[in-house]
């Protein structure tokens, strides 16, 4: 089971916070910033005095031990807020002092790990928005919807600068573009958790969008994939005199040519078709085939070979599979596919169109 969480990830000002509000929205779901998670922590530091720049990571896990950081709300009826150790600091996380504090303790391997807990726990109430740099690849690697979010670095700026509150003063387009590269390089380069979109993540350039489009295009693509989720590709198939053995029951090697035949089934109900895929360049040959036999079908029996694509990274899918006759399993495994530039014999990496049917 995947957890029932839509990450949001993408660099600062990027449409993040906007989009993730919305959607909760939307959706009538909560929806959680975890970027001021990490406010929060710089906050309390300057609060005490420390300097989030300077302070080591040591002093962070002593202080961390003994700070409580939640979402609640702040009055009866009123939206959950950050409050740290019983005070709601509300817009004082937002300032430009926050948010580089905020980067720095972000590279912290213990504070990191300190949040992950948090936030996980978060989730377990039921669907929610999470909103971030890590929430697809290291919070919810198993998140059902991944988003990464994106913008021009300009776009961003202006963004950033039409934020009151959230810039030094006296900042300008040009300043605010290089606080900006400054965090993205240090978001990216920490070595824990780098900001980073995860290989099965729908990346959103919104550069050239208003917010509802940004909406809009995400709602899409949810409603779309649970779609795709309830529709689930059943192939019939009457066992002919010709799949038997001596036996008199259906020859082994036949449940592969079953396996094959469902793959093709499922791509075309996806809208997808393998002989398109091939016709623009893309082969996925079988490096690796299971078949495990539980019981034997005889001709003229009714079989229902059902299957999912069950992982996607990188240049590898997995696809398993399922033949039944009535409720009765007959075999279930797996094949394994590199996926192959044709032009050039290379391994690629799994279209995006295929990574959509990942279950
Ligand atoms: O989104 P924001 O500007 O409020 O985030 C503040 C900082 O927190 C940002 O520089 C990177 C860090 N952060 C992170 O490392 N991981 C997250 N999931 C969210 C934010």
């Amino acid at each position: 089971m995947s957890s029932d969480v839509i990450a949001i990830d993408g660099p600062a000002a990027s449409g993040k916070s906007t989009v993730a509000r919305n959607l909760s929205e939307a959706l009538g779901i909560p929806c959680i910033n975890t970027g001021s998670l990490y406010r929060a922590v710089a906050w309390k530091l300057l609060r005490i005095g420390l300097n989030p720049e300077s302070v080591t990571e040591e002093e962070v896990g002593r202080i961390l031990a003994d700070t409580r950081i939640a979402y609640e709300k702040p009055a009866p009826g009123a939206p959950p807020d950050i409050r740290i150790d019983g005070i709601f600091p509300g817009q004082e996380l937002r300032g430009a002092e926050i948010a580089s504090g905020a980067s720095k303790v972000a590279t912290m391997p213990n504070v990191r790990a300190w949040l992950l807990d948090l936030q996980r726990n978060m989730a377990k109430r039921g669907r929610i928005v999470m909103e971030g740099r890590d929430i697809g690849t290291a919070v919810f690697p198993d998140a059902r919807f991944k988003f990464f979010l994106t913008a021009s670095p300009m776009v961003r700026a202006r963004r950033r600068l039409a934020q009151s509150g959230e810039t030094f003063d006296g900042a300008t387009l040009e300043s605010v573009a290089r606080d900006i590269a400054a965090r993205d390089e240090q978001d990216s380069r920490r070595s824990v958790a780098p900001l980073k979109r995860a290989d099965d993540a729908v990346l959103v350039d919104n550069s050239e969008w208003e917010s509802d489009q940004t909406l809009q295009f995400i709602l899409d693509q949810i409603r779309e994939k649970e779609n795709m989720e309830k529709k689930e590709t059943v192939l019939a198939y009457r066992v002919p005199y010709a799949d038997t053995d001596q036996m008199g029951v259906v020859y082994y090697a036949n449940y592969l040519k079953y396996f094959e035949m469902f793959r093709s089934e499922m791509l075309i109900d996806a809208g997808l078709s393998y002989l398109q895929m091939e016709k623009e360049g893309i082969a996925l040959p079988v490096i690796e085939a299971v078949c495990r036999y539980k019981s034997s079908a005889r001709f003229e029996d009714r079989l229902t070979i059902t299957g999912r694509v069950a992982e996607a990274k990188g240049v590898r899918v997995k696809i398993e599979c399922e033949v039944r006759c009535g409720e009765r399993l007959l075999a279930d495994g797996y094949t394994v596919h590199a996926c192959m530039d044709m032009k050039n014999n290379r391994p690629t990496r799994v279209p995006p169109a295929l990574l959509k049917l990942l279950k």
